[in-house]
């Protein structure tokens, strides 16, 4: 049967596509990754992966930018607030998309407390801030507070009573796209107080926010540049397990430039203590109605009882030929 040969390479060939698919797309390939090869179906190109560094960002400044936002209306040049917690480009691809939806960045936060805002609405200029990744200064990318245990109205209280919250930044641009965020988060004071911050309230609100990460209260002033902590949480089904440490470098131990720094740092304490909490994000469990969240489907179910009808038509279709 010298003729089976060929034939039976034949068929290999035809099923190779639909089986050299399969290997290039699993649950651990980055989402960034795959979403830059949208239009690889069906046949993959080679993923050319973004260079993201180990610690998960750039330090801004490497790249012209700086590690205090600036805030509307303080002044030229104008004063700001400091970015001192950023989640880790090295976090799961998941939740490094601004979404509630598939685990993403908001449904993360909503299991350590924070929300939108209180019914959408946002009072005051955005703030802006370069995180040295070659876009310059951009407004905000939005706001989120401590929601006091009501994900749909508490954020109404952090906006009337006070309270922590934090607006944020993705580092994204070309020349230092890590898919990190860098959030400035501080504890303000009630509305009726002008919203500006509570004493200590940089260094405070940072605290707070990892404490609601890991479950139990961060001591401020015992931090140094090599604590680290973790911490369980979990929303809609998802479980999450964060890593935190503590970096210098990134921010000035200082008041200088710092916005409300004279209040918020008092008895010849600066207001911002230079120590940056960097939070690296994974996802232990996936509730198992999370579709979208899982592996990216090469064929849509409906489709694939043909697909794999495909070889035993064409095997019919070719004993049938050879019976002629
Ligand atoms: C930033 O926000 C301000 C105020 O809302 C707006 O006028 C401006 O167009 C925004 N800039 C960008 C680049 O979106
Ligand atoms: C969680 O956040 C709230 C509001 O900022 C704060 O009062 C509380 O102390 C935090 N919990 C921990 C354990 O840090
Ligand atoms: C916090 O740390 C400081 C400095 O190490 C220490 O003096 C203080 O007792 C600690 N507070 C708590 C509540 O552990
Ligand atoms: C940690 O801080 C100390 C000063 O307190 C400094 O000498 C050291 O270089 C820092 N280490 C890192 C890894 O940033
Ligand atoms: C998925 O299931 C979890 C419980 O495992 C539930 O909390 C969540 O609301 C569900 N999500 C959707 C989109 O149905
Ligand atoms: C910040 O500087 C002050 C002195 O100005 C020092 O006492 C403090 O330990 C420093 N904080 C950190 C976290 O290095």
């Amino acid at each position: 049967m010298s003729t089976t040969t060929p034939f039976s390479m034949f068929f290999l060939l035809l099923c190779m596509p639909s089986l050299a698919l399969l290997p290039h797309r699993t649950l651990a390939e980055p989402l960034r990754q795959r979403r830059a090869e949208t239009r690889s179906w069906p046949w993959p190109r080679n993923v050319v992966p973004r260079s993201e560094p180990a610690a998960g960002y750039f330090a801004p400044a490497d790249g012209g930018g700086a590690m205090l936002t600036q805030a509307p209306n303080t002044g030229d040049p104008p004063l700001g607030e400091p970015l001192n917690v950023i989640i880790a480009g090295t976090s799961d691809p998941a939740v490094l998309v601004d979404q509630q939806s598939d685990g993403g960045f908001r449904n993360f936060f909503l299991s350590v407390g924070f929300s939108a805002e209180c019914l959408g609405q946002h009072e005051g200029a955005p703030q802006t801030a370069n995180l040295g990744d070659g876009n310059g200064y951009l407004n905000e990318t939005s706001e989120l507070r401590w929601d006091y245990g009501d994900p749909t109205l508490g954020t109404c209280q952090e906006t009337v009573h006070g309270g922590n919250h934090f607006r944020y930044w993705t580092q994204s641009g070309k020349s230092a796209d890590s898919g990190a965020y860098f959030l400035a988060t501080s504890y303000e004071l009630p509305i009726a107080e002008d919203h500006n911050i509570i004493v200590n309230g940089y260094n405070l609100g940072r605290d707070w926010l990892i404490g609601n990460i890991t479950g139990s209260p961060i001591n401020t002033s015992a931090l140094t540049n090599t604590s680290t902590f973790t911490g369980t949480t979990s929303y809609a089904g998802f479980i999450y397990s964060s890593s935190i440490a503590y970096v210098s470098g990134l921010l000035a131990n200082s008041s200088s430039g710092v916005n409300h720094g004279g209040d918020v740092g008092i008895n010849g304490q600066t207001a911002v203590d230079g120590l940056v909490a960097v939070v690296t994000i994974s996802i232990a469990t996936k509730p198992a109605n999370a579709t979208k969240s899982g592996a990216i489907r090469i064929v849509p179910t409906t489709t694939l009882p043909f697909v794999a009808l495909i070889p035993t038509l064409l095997v019919g279709l070719l004993l049938g030929a050879l019976s002629l």
